[in-house]
């Protein structure tokens, strides 16, 4: 059994979509182990809380640097003896020192197709105003792992989600994560605990 970390700062939907899925025995191979928040307030950590997951706190501005806030979940992940880390709507800079020691261990779900709308500034609502804005007629979700550049790790899932007349950002958010975020991530997550993702440069193929 592989031991998942699940690292989030809002309202974690897409953590309840993970819970959800290990509760119907849906994630093969692997176990949320905890469940890391950026944020004291955030509705994720109750969450996991009513199934009953063990949950840390680390607030980046409770350290002095980020090499010791690095430290700090570095040694979290050490404690949970954790094998996956998920990004699940996590709002704080994961360091170089974590990406190098979990190289392809690291999985972020990103709510538009990579490589359109991602990278610096590219998160939460911006996303999907500026998949309006440019009037495409499609969008939708990404689960990749997660590199030294932002939004550009290989890519593990895609689905495409249509633009509707008359949406608005709030409402392109809600579908993309009803259609495309809740079924990719865990479906991701199942397949690495299950050994079937093979990383190839840029290129994952599903074993
Ligand atoms: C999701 O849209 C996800 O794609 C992005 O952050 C949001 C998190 O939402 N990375 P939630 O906290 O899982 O509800």
């Amino acid at each position: 059994m592989l031991n998942i970390a699940v690292l989030v700062s809002g309202g974690g939907t897409n953590l309840q979509a993970l819970l959800d899925a290990q509760a119907r025995g849906g994630i093969h191979g692997g176990k949320i182990a905890c469940v890391i928040s950026s944020r004291p307030d955030a509705y994720a950590l109750t969450r996991a809380q009513n199934a009953g997951v063990p949950t840390e706190i680390a607030v980046r501005r409770s350290f002095p640097d980020a090499d010791a806030y690095e430290d700090a979940l570095l040694g979290l992940f050490d404690r949970y003896r954790i094998d996956l880390i998920v990004l699940a709507g996590f709002m704080t800079i994961i360091g170089a020192r974590i990406i190098r020691r979990y190289e392809n261990k690291i999985i972020n779900i990103h709510p538009s197709l990579i490589p359109s709308f991602c990278g610096a500034g590219f998160y939460g609502l911006h996303v999907h105003e500026a998949a309006l804005a440019r009037g495409v007629k499609v969008t939708g979700a990404t689960v990749h792992f997660v590199n030294e550049v932002c939004d550009g790790g290989p890519i593990i899932l895609q689905k495409p989600v249509l633009v509707e007349d008359g949406d608005t950002p709030e409402t392109l958010q809600r579908r993309v994560m009803e259609q495309a975020e809740w079924e990719l991530l865990p479906k991701a997550v199942s397949l690495f605990c299950e050994g079937r993702l093979s990383v190839d440069g840029s290129r994952v193929r599903i074993l």
